[in-house]
């Protein structure tokens, strides 16, 4: 059996790590990178931390305007397909452009889609990543439900292919980080986190990259403006927050950056790879993120999430108690970070929502079926 994963920006290569050895196990494993990020930190850094081969095939494709990355990934992996369709099956990932572009092409070519991460709904189609889930999710053959909330979805929509409760990926790679991955991160010491600089004031990870805030200068401000509260309120309390790119950019562009960079409180420092980041949320006080991935890796590592939008596709969590929403309205998120603690029991739910950590080996098998 031959099986390509297309995979393209950060999540979808943790999300590759996770099921390669698994895959790699029953089949021919090859890899399609689109190029959607191709900065080291973006992208090498996670291929050389969890020893992926080198993907067979580089798109090239790039930053722009979606209309235009996806063009550009569809001509070039369709030009892949017809010099050599030789594939069973093109495994996509998560809910980026990537993933789309890579379903849409094997569909029309003939070959079978299969999604990890399927099922999984916002409810909000400002998000490009809802439009990109719900496309993904209607091409495909074989959908990797990884909660209870995503294999209801999946049934009131009535897509037509095979769905299978997997649990989360996330579970087992998340665990492997911790058991054998984190002893070699040096971030804490580095940015003097550690007991070692006699540091024992909390902090606080943030970060945030979503379309729906970072196109808002109404939204970054009002975030800012929590961070200087916060700098006012709670002096000794930290941000740690390693800025994606596209974030960066638009504070620069709105002339923002220096007013973020001024906040006495807020640590910017550039994108970190999976080990450092994992080393950071664990040892974080809170989470303030927009991010997907970030809100179950909090909930599963135990860590209180607030999530800087107005709804979510992990809703489990938020019903558990472990996580909540506070879009980017400033008060919320002042309150959220100063007084909110979840619940006793809030993290007791970990394997009753996203599984006991055998999701890549329930996906082999049911490839294998
Ligand atoms: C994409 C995904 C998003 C995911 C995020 C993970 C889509 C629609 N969005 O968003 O779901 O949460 O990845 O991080 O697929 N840039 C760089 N270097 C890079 C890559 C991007 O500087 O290596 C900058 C460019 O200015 C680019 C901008 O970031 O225009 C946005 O990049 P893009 O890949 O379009 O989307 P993300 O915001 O990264
Ligand atoms: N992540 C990382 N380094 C960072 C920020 C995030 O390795 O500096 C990881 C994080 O642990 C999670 C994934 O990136 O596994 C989430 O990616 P992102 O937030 O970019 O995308 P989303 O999940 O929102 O699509």
């Amino acid at each position: 059996m031959k099986i390509v994963s297309v995979v393209g920006a950060r999540p979808n290569f943790i999300k590759l790590a996770a099921v390669h050895g698994a895959i790699s196990s029953i089949s021919d494993h090859s890899i399609i990178h689109t190029g959607q990020h191709y900065d080291y930190r973006l992208s090498q850094i996670f291929f050389k931390e969890f020893n992926l081969p080198k993907p067979d095939f580089n798109l090239g494709v790039g930053s722009g305007a979606p209309g235009y990355q996806m063009g550009e990934m569809l001509k070039r992996f369709q030009k892949i397909l017809d010099r050599d369709n030789k594939f069973d099956i093109v495994l996509v990932y998560g809910d980026t452009n990537s993933t789309f572009a890579g379903a849409f092409c094997a569909t029309r070519s003939g070959i079978k889609v299969a999604h990890v991460e399927a099922g999984l709904r916002s409810f909000d189609r400002r998000m490009p990543e809802e439009t990109n889930r719900i496309l993904t999710d209607h091409l495909s053959d074989y959908l990797f439900a990884p909660t209870a909330a995503a294999l209801k979805n999946l049934k009131r929509e009535h897509v037509t292919g095979r769905v299978i409760h997997t649990g989360d990926v996330s579970v087992e790679i998340v665990r492997h980080a911790v058991k054998k991955l984190l002893p070699s991160s040096q971030i804490l010491r580095s940015l003097q986190l550690d007991k070692h600089h006699n540091n024992t004031n909390p902090y606080i990870l943030m970060t945030i990259h979503r379309a729906e805030n970072t196109s808002s200068e109404e939204g970054m401000i009002s975030l800012i403006r929590a961070c200087e509260i916060l700098a006012y309120n709670t002096r000794d309390l930290k941000i740690i927050f390693p800025i994606h790119p596209r974030t960066a950019n638009f504070l620069k562009h709105m002339k923002l950056y220096r007013r973020f960079k001024k906040c006495k409180n807020v640590h910017l420092i550039n994108p970190v790879g999976y080990i450092d980041f994992i080393a950071l949320m664990k040892n974080a006080k809170k989470i303030v993120t927009d991010s997907g991935g970030v809100q179950k890796e909090s909930y599963l590592l135990g860590i209180p999430c607030i999530t800087v939008r107005k709804s979510t596709e992990w809703v489990e969590t938020v019903e558990a108690g472990g996580n909540i929403l506070t879009d980017t309205n400033t008060h919320k998120i002042v309150k959220a970070v100063k007084d909110w603690n979840p619940p006793s029991r809030a993290f007791s739910k970990r394997s009753v929502i996203f599984g006991n950590g055998r999701t890549s080996e329930k996906i082999k098998n049911s490839l294998m079926q």
